[in-house]
């Protein structure tokens, strides 16, 4: 390795033509710009554009064999879907063989883990643990900054209300509150102080804007919305981003209001490197340059790059609309050089940040590669994490946790056995690694259980399909068994990119497998395993436990068997609300008040109700339950009236009342009475996590500023309104425990 260092400088120092300036004391911006004098038009284009290594594919391929004498003639910017040091290296080491070697970038979409795979991002997001995010992005960020990746394409910030878009799995859920929070703690995780250490990547906060919100929860579908919504909902996650360092933005496959996000000037010039001076640099996703002439905006790829590049958008994934368009567009005069050397300088930075024009092997060590990908402390931390993901929403008769003296337990389901089910959607399937360090639901109770315990399986069904021959199997371990337990739910490609569901039940007869369990009379525990809420109602309404397990990665069956069996009480709560039917879509607990609210189901007296369905959701955003039960007390409000200099203290008493020690998210909502924009009925404004031991009582405190009272007026400004104020703090934004008010003057 030394060697072969050691000879690539020696080629490095005689042939680069700004080697001197390179290594001259200068700053990054003033190293860029002798970098960027060298360049010709086409080395700076070339910048501009990024390809798909032909590995992996995570979007429609163009083939293209030239890929080789691109990157040597300085054409190509960016790689992504290239994994290892070896492969990275070896691309390396053409783009080397280029004019100007300047470094490659590896991009790889690192969602929730590299090798080691934590839960999917929306399972996450119900720790409320921003600190545990932050350390799952970290461990990401080592190991694939080991095998020579220089920036992920996450986190995904988009709040996400239809929980029939498949990629709902890989957000932070329906709150603009609860998702900067996230978003901030993903970021820095990946990033870690500061970019260009070893063990970090650059981020991505993507998609710039609104992809979230497409019509009908159809994957890449349009988005109609207002600037309140896209400011009060969908934005703040992006500026939560932004404001933590993120190096990077990608921009969305939708059009909002009839303009693609792609070349979209207002959101990428106008909001991000206008008011947010964002000074990274934004990546276009897959082929997004060239859908715009799907879209019906622009008539062909000259156009399509014309309005790409003059709204913001710096790098081309995959579209080679800049590749076979910016020279014309500069020389047709339609596309000033400025805009040109803004995006490369932009992309230059970065690789200067990354340390790359230093040393461009610095993220191709093997040594470490094979170190990192074998860090035993990375499973441990899944395992943790995973465990913290696990929401309890139903423990009738506290079936749970089980106690270690069981005799017999029948493990039964289509998803008990399967191994790679348990890394979700958007995994990184590694070449050369196989499954074996994903450890199933079967073996993770294996390891739990001691020998007196008698474990028995039978699948009972398929994921999908309506074959119930395998029930009776299934009806006679549940017989010979103390307790049930039943692994059921969506297959892991059911959610993520382009899967969407009108239908968003539990597919198949899994349900039905439940029901002829139930009537063994044995209780049943069910794990439901989803990328998504899913829609079960006889299961919430039959089952006696239920641990909705989402899919929680490498580590899912240990962390399981710890939630099952106690070892870790379930803490986690609900990021997004589940609703009772497709029919209530977009259900969220953030909505205004109508001028004809309804407040039960009972009564349809020309309200804002449904004739037939609930107005309620099966289970509230920030629901959740843990082994033990806490008590609210004391609520103490430090002031009745307050200015905007003032603030306001929030203190509350909370107490374990149950049998063990636990962790309880403390939630505090605020609701503007009367605005001269109508408020939400309420709004998340801060939470803490708190463990107690049995019987422990801790006070917590929240501030309310002035930030915490303000909105977006009719101008969209910024601003508070004097007025009244409700207070509410719960366990849920439904179960709200203590309620109190207080006036904001002028
Ligand atoms: C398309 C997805 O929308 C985006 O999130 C991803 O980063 C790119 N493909 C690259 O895989």
């Amino acid at each position: 390795m030394r060697s072969y260092h050691l000879a690539f400088w020696l080629i490095f120092i005689l042939t680069n033509p700004f080697m001197f300036v390179v290594a001259q004391q200068k700053s990054i911006d003033q190293k860029v710009d002798s970098v960027l004098r060298l360049m010709t038009l086409d080395e700076k284009i070339g910048q501009l554009n990024q390809y798909n290594d032909d590995w992996i594919a995570t979007g429609p391929v163009t083939v293209d064999s030239d890929k080789s004498n691109q990157i040597r003639n300085g054409q190509v910017g960016s790689l992504l879907n290239c994994l290892g040091v070896e492969r990275t290296a070896a691309w390396q080491r053409i783009a080397m063989q280029s004019r100007m070697k300047i470094p490659l970038l590896f991009g790889q979409d690192v969602i929730h883990g590299f090798k080691t795979t934590f839960p999917i991002p929306l399972a996450e997001a119900c720790s409320w643990d921003p600190e545990a995010m932050k350390l799952s992005a970290q461990i990401a960020a080592d190991e694939a900054s080991a095998s020579g990746i220089h920036w992920t394409f996450a986190p995904m910030v988009d709040i996400a209300r239809d929980p029939r878009w498949g990629r709902i799995m890989e957000g932070a859920g329906e709150d603009p509150y609860l998702g900067s929070v996230i978003a901030k703690a993903r970021v820095e995780g990946f990033q870690g102080d500061k970019l260009g250490g070893l063990n970090s990547v650059m981020a991505c906060a993507k998609h710039f804007a609104a992809y979230g919100a497409a019509i009908g929860g159809r994957d890449y579908n349009s988005v109609d919305m207002s600037d309140r919504m896209l400011w009060e909902t969908y934005l703040p996650p992006f500026k939560a981003a932004a404001d933590a360092g993120v190096a990077t933005f990608m921009n969305s496959f939708n059009d909002i209001n009839g303009v693609p996000a792609t070349g979209n000037k207002y959101l990428q010039r106008e909001i991000l490197k206008g008011k947010w001076n964002f000074s990274g640099f934004v990546v276009s996703d897959w082929g997004s340059i060239g859908e715009m002439i799907n879209h019906g905006n622009v008539k062909n790829d000259y156009e399509a790059a014309l309005s790409a590049i003059t709204a913001g958008s710096d790098m081309d994934m995959e579209s080679r609309c800049y590749k076979n368009n910016l020279a014309k567009l500069v020389n047709d005069k339609s596309v000033p050089i400025a805009l040109i050397d803004d995006a490369v300088r932009r992309i230059l930075v970065k690789k200067f940040e990354l340390g790359l024009f230093d040393d461009p092997f610095r993220f191709c060590n093997a040594e470490r590669e094979k170190k990192a990908l074998n860090n035993p402390e990375h499973p441990k931390t899944a395992r943790q994490i995973a465990a913290k993901s696990i929401v309890l929403l139903k423990n009738e008769n506290q079936l749970l946790p089980l106690s270690r003296n069981i005799k017999t337990i029948a493990f039964i389901g289509p998803l008990v056995k399967a191994v790679k089910q348990n890394k979700g959607f958007w995994d990184v399937d590694l070449p050369g690694v196989d499954s074996n360090f994903i450890v199933s639901q079967w073996e993770g109770l294996q390891n739990k259980v001691g020998e007196t315990t008698k474990l028995l399986y039978a699948k009972g069904c398929e994921i999908e399909g309506n074959n119930t021959d395998g029930f009776a199997e299934a009806v006679n371990m549940a017989k010979q068994a103390d307790v049930v337990i039943l692994s059921i739910g969506e297959r892991r490609d059911m959610s993520g990119e382009a899967k969407s569901r009108s239908n968003i039940c539990i597919p198949g007869v899994q349900e039905d497998l439940l029901k002829v369990l139930l009537a063994t009379g044995k209780p049943v525990v069910v794990l439901i395993n989803a990328g998504r809420p899913l829609v079960f109602n006889y299961t919430a309404d039959h089952a006696q436990a239920i641990l909705y397990t989402w899919w929680l990665g490498s580590e899912a069956g240990n962390a399981i068997a710890d939630v099952l069996f106690g070892d870790y009480n379930p803490s986690a709560k609900l990021a997004v609300t589940f609703p009772r039917s497709v029919g209530q879509i977009p259900i969220y607990y953030s909505h205004f008040s109508t001028g004809r609210p309804a407040s039960s189901d009972d009564n349809h007296n020309y309200n804002s109700s449904y004739l037939d369905e609930s107005i309620f959701p099966k289970y509230a955003f920030g629901y959740g339950l843990s082994y033990t039960s806490f008590a609210y007390s004391n609520l103490h409000v430090s002031a009745a009236t307050i200015n905007r200099n003032e603030q306001i203290v929030a203190s509350v008493s909370v107490t374990n009342t149950g049998k063990y020690e636990g962790e309880e998210i403390v939630q505090l909502y605020l609701r503007d009475k009367v605005g001269s924009i109508a408020r939400p009925v309420k709004e998340l404004k801060d939470f803490r996590k708190v463990l107690l031991k049995v019987g422990e009582t801790k006070t917590i405190k929240f501030i309310i500023d002035n930030e915490k009272l303000s909105f977006y007026n009719q101008n969209l400004e910024w601003v508070s309104e004097p007025g009244d104020f409700e207070l509410m703090i719960g366990a849920s934004s439904e179960d709200i425990r203590l309620k109190g008010a207080f006036q904001l003057v002028d």
